[in-house]
């Protein structure tokens, strides 16, 4: 039985999957013998979908491809794919002037695919590049995900920070949540952020550069638009300046979609935190990548045509509404961090897990 049959009879779109034998990815067309162990992996949030492509040869060079790129509809060989996403990553720094030769680079890395597969292209693309990993106390996740971010920057001997928010500040995203009785998503976001803005900034890093991906940027895009939240969609450039008390962040992914990073992964031998946060269960942008997957499905292209369309023609109309509307900040009295009030979010929140 060949691959697309095999995923035919269990109803998984080879879309929303990679399948991968002994550490490589193996592509639709080929044939199974009885005994083959295969991994099917889901590669898109809220798991595998259901429908069937075939696969064929690379568009580059003819040889037997790995993968099926319905959005650029053609096929690529590993080679030619791995050079396909480096190129992604090269055009989007080069758009929108996210980084120079020289900079110090600090990349947030969570254990996953997204953040590893930045690390490396980065480093492939001879940035210099340390790593941040925050421990959130989120148990057995938060321990693996450290334990990916930690072997990864070992093979490629670089520099890894360590920052745990239990160790360092007292408290976990878990108590955090209990404590404001809110999802513990919002919690996570503010802790990461501030402290992304903290280690940067202390350290004298030039630029932060996230792992957001396409299918994270237009899954937030489509949540704005549904609720025409104009203030955050003026917001939303993969790339925000640096000003007083922030450095500049940069989310040079943004032309690439999850399914594609984890396919880099899989390629180069990176091995990550394949499981989601068991905490994001029923996050609101799961559901909004869950749309846009099925759109995507439908008429390939759709999530990218829609997040760049909206970069190119409408961002600018609302960050020039919005321009020069940036309240002055003053400063926290605890952490110096800017800060409207006496005292920052973070150190907010952190007063109120203690008490
Ligand atoms: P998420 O908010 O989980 O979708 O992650 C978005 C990006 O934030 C990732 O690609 C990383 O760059 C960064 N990130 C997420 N979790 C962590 C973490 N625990 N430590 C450092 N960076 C993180
Ligand atoms: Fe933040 Fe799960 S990673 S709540
Ligand atoms: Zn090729
Ligand atoms: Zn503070």
């Amino acid at each position: 039985m060949r691959v697309s049959a095999l995923l035919k009879q269990l109803k998984i779109a080879p879309e929303t999957v990679l399948v991968i034998q002994d550490g490589t990815l193996v592509p639709d067309d080929v044939l199974l013998g009885d005994e083959t162990e295969l991994e099917i992996r889901p590669v898109i949030s809220g798991g595998s979908g259901d429908a069937n492509q075939p696969a064929s040869k690379c568009r580059v060079c003819q040889a037997p491809s790995v993968i099926k790129l319905r959005r650029h509809n053609a096929h690529f060989c590993g080679k030619h794919f791995l050079r396909l996403c480096r190129s992604q990553v090269v055009q989007a720094v080069k758009d929108y002037d996210m980084l120079k030769p020289d900079d110090k680079v600090l990349i947030a890395v969570s254990g996953g695919k997204d953040s590893l597969a930045l690390w490396d292209i980065l480093l492939s693309l001879g940035y210099q590049v340390d790593g941040l990993y925050i421990g959130l106390g989120i148990n057995d996740y938060s321990n693996t995900s450290r334990s990916f971010a930690e072997d990864f920057a070992a093979s490629r001997q670089q520099h890894l920070e360590i920052v745990d928010l239990h160790e360092d500040y007292g408290f976990d995203v878990p108590s955090a949540a209990k404590a404001t009785h809110r999802p513990p998503c919002s919690a996570c976001g503010l802790s990461k952020r501030h402290i992304f803005d903290e280690v940067a900034l202390k350290q004298g890093y030039d630029v932060l550069a996230t792992g957001h991906n396409l299918d994270d940027e237009a899954s937030v895009l489509l949540g704005n638009v549904l609720r025409w939240q104009n203030e955050y969609l003026a917001r939303q450039h993969p790339v925000l300046p640096a000003r007083e008390g922030f450095p500049k962040k940069v989310k040079p992914l943004v032309r690439l979609s999850e399914r594609e990073t984890a396919a880099y992964c899989v390629l180069t031998g990176i091995d990550y935190m394949v499981e989601e946060c068991p905490m994001a269960a029923g996050n609101r942008h799961l559901a909004y990548k869950e749309m846009l997957n099925l759109a995507e499905e439908r008429s390939p292209g759709t999530k990218h045509d829609f997040y760049h369309a909206f970069l190119r023609s409408v961002e600018p109309i609302f960050s020039a509404e919005f321009q020069g509307q940036k309240e002055s900040l003053g400063k926290c009295q605890v952490c110096s961090a800017p800060s409207p009030n006496e005292l920052c979010a973070f150190c907010r929140l952190r007063e109120r897990v203690k008490n």
